[in-house]
């Protein structure tokens, strides 16, 4: 456990924008005149990025009927009824934080449950929130903690919060959660009022959630354009009442994916219709936005001002000239992207440590996305791209030793390849990645988690396998990846950037190499590899994707919008002979191939179409399901992580019952810790309910 001396923890708060409450040595009574109204604090409570010694704690007091309130008193006990208060302290509120209030709570015990809550000069006091410190360094205690993503409050429910803390409540202290990590999508920017869209989406009612006041109207919904529309969603969310009891009851590790700015943004720019536009305002609005309401231990350069972001001016520039990794050099840009620095790690005992980084503020453009990627997709053929040709816009100039092929073959034609003089996708960019590959080096801690926003695992599929004449000849040279707009588009697309990382990992001899990841609505779980058969296939970790929280999945998409006259409609939402509705047969064609799925469609037996796999496909796989909703959890010894999946019916409607309605299936994903040189292996069990197409 570190020790620091008060001085230092006071200047670690101001450095973090918050006030700082001091821990005493001797727990005295409650002395404030706390009496709850929880309408006075409409967004709820919360902590976050524990540390063996501190914690992040967090509401929001806004003005009542014209009352401002300037202070509120923030205290930390070691019981709920506040008898032992350990820290008290007086934090300041203003307008120019959206009267948010962050305090950091200092000079705590490790691997302790502690209860904060905050009041007002008239002792109108929020609801009572828990939190707790992680354990010290040395502690090899088993850790227990979730991971989450993609909650979407305008189309869905929040009952995978409700299953969790139904789960946890129910949990012996030693098994329950240390902390909540959320990978992102925390909000949707992109919200679809009711009027606009009465059909709903997919089979989903649209809730009115928020009105933009100073929002764009794109299609059929609408997106943030400064800093009071993007706090808008924020309180907008918070006002889910499953969101908010699970803040108040676990610290949460935020960490923002694109969501948080804008759907296909990149850097400081959106994306909209094909075209790119420089959005610098609105990405200083949304980092200022996350700033004031996720309590996280973010660097702002604005400097260390008490509680305020302090947001730098930018204009919205065009952004035209890129440096030899893809960042955009245009001065606006450069002051936007880091007006708020979010990579960052956490030390949970002896036996994690957790890096997380930013997939969005430094990565380059994703090609699949470019208008010139259409003519490597085909109507015949939805969401899939040849292998070869994924490749080679991964690559750039950089593929093939640095002689990218002029033009790429594809359907018997030449395509000219757009990408041959630019350099190769980064996701993480130069700086980060340094920053990145440097901690993984360094660290001491058994397991050495990547908190990615987005999946690592290959979705690939096995067209060249199609009978002839089912529909036209695959126009690929062999297997397919999936463009970005079906779900990839992030780090099992950039093969140059992850195979520089899974060779650091091998050169270094790094073991307990594990990555958590969200954003791809679907649960999975693998090994971690750069190249895959045909290629040679060598892991040097693991990795898991877990479902969104809500927000829908691709299966379900599909089950809306893929054409029904469509002859591969069946191999992603086909039915057997003796189905009465739409399968995730997309399971079985990313785990099995394209012979399985035409099997299960003919038989309907599992069995036997298990038996036709493709064993090339996906060595790297060992459960995937693309309609999967709820949330994981990471058990983690000094031998052995198990990752557990929870998955939730599609949460179309709030679930009354106190379990957040029933389960779908709960699976665990086990490895023993491997040593140097050796490859990781992951035993997938199925411990209740039914996920017949995912293994
Ligand atoms: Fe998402």
């Amino acid at each position: 456990m570190t020790t620091i001396s008060r001085r230092s923890f006071i200047q670690t708060a101001l450095a973090l924008g918050a006030t700082a409450a001091w821990g005493q040595p001797l727990p005295s009574h409650s002395k404030a005149p706390w009496h709850e109204r929880r309408d006075f604090y409409p967004e709820g409570v919360a902590s976050g990025d524990p540390q063996s010694d501190s914690v992040l704690l967090w509401t929001r007091r806004p003005p009542t009927t014209g009352n401002a309130v300037e202070r509120l008193t923030v205290e930390v006990a070691q019981d709920e009824s506040f008898t032992r208060v350990i820290a008290t302290a007086e934090a300041p509120i203003s307008e120019a934080s959206d009267w948010t209030c962050r305090v950091l709570a200092g000079g705590l015990r490790s691997a302790q449950v502690y209860w904060y809550r905050f009041t007002d000069a008239n002792g109108n006091g929020s609801r009572v929130g828990r939190t707790l410190t992680a354990p010290s360094d040395n502690d090899t205690t088993p850790v227990r903690f979730a991971f989450v993503s993609c909650q979407n409050t305008n189309q869905g429910a929040q009952n995978a919060y409700r299953r969790m803390i139904f789960e946890d409540e129910r949990a012996a202290e030693q098994d329950r959660l240390g902390f909540v990590l959320h990978l992102g999508d925390f909000i949707y920017e992109i919200v679809w009022y009711p009027q606009d869209r009465p059909q709903g989406m997919y089979g989903r009612r649209l809730r009115d959630i928020v009105r933009y006041e100073h929002g764009e109207k794109i299609h059929d919904f609408h997106i943030p354009t400064d800093v009071g529309d993007y706090r808008a969603i924020y309180r907008a969310y918070l006002h889910d009442p499953d969101l908010q009891d699970a803040r108040a009851r676990w610290p949460f590790v935020c960490m923002w994916d694109n969501h948080e700015f804008s759907w296909i943004g990149w850097q400081s720019l959106q994306q909209f219709g094909g075209i790119n536009r420089p959005a610098q305002a609105r990405k200083v609005a949304a980092n200022q936005a996350f700033f004031e309401y996720q309590p996280a231990r973010l660097y702002k350069p604005s400097g260390p001002t008490l509680n305020q972001f302090d947001p730098p001016r930018v204009v919205d520039a065009p952004i035209t000239h890129f440096d030899e990794h893809g960042l955009g050099l245009e001065p606006n840009n450069l002051v936007a992207i880091h007006s708020l620095r979010g990579y960052r790690t956490m030390r949970w005992g002896r036996n994690v440590e957790l890096i997380i980084t930013d997939q969005r503020s430094y990565r380059s453009e994703e090609p699949t996305y470019r208008t010139e990627a259409q003519a490597f997709m085909s109507d015949a053929f939805p969401g899939l791209m040849p292998q070869e040709v994924l490749d080679i816009l991964d690559g750039g100039c950089a593929y093939n030793n640095g002689h990218p092929p002029p033009t790429i073959r594809y359907g018997g034609k030449d395509i000219a390849n757009f990408r041959r003089d630019q350099p190769p996708t980064t996701i993480l960019g130069v700086e980060q990645k340094a920053w990145f590959l440097e901690r993984l080096k360094q660290s001491k801690a058994t397991w050495k988690i990547w908190g990615d926003t987005v999946a690592t695992l290959d979705m690939r599929a096995d067209p060249q396998n199609l009978p002839i004449g089912l529909t036209r000849p695959w126009p690929g040279a062999g297997y397919a990846g999936f463009d970005a707009s079906t779900g990839t588009g992030d780090h099992s697309t950039a093969y140059t950037e992850r195979g520089e990382i899974y060779d650091f990992v091998r050169d270094q001899g790094i073991t307990g190499f594990a990555t958590i990841a969200g954003d791809r609505h679907s649960f999975w779980a693998g090994l971690a590899a750069k190249g895959l058969p045909p290629k040679a296939f060598e892991p040097v970790g693991i990795a898991f994707v877990t479902g969104s929280i809500s927000a829908p999945g691709v299966i379900e998409a599909f089950e809306h919008a893929f054409p029904r006259d469509h002859p591969l409609r069946s191999l992603f939402v086909g039915q057997g002979p003796a189905d009465t509705r739409p399968q995730a047969l997309m399971n079985l064609l990313l785990r099995h191939g394209v012979r399985s799925c035409l099997e299960y469609l003919h038989s309907g037996d599992v069995q036997k179409a298990r038996a036709l796999s493709n064993a090339d496909l996906s060595p790297h796989v060992s459960f995937v399901d693309m309609g999967g909703h709820g949330y994981a959890v990471v058990r983690v010894t000094s031998d052995a992580l198990e990752t557990e999946f929870v998955c939730i019916p599609r949460p179309i409607e709030r679930s009354e019952g106190a379990d957040g309605g029933p389960l779908l299936y709960r699976t665990k994903h086990r490895v023993s810790l491997w040593r140097k040189g050796e490859a990781p292996k992951l035993e997938t069990r199925i411990v209740e309910g039914d996920a017949k197409f995912s293994v």
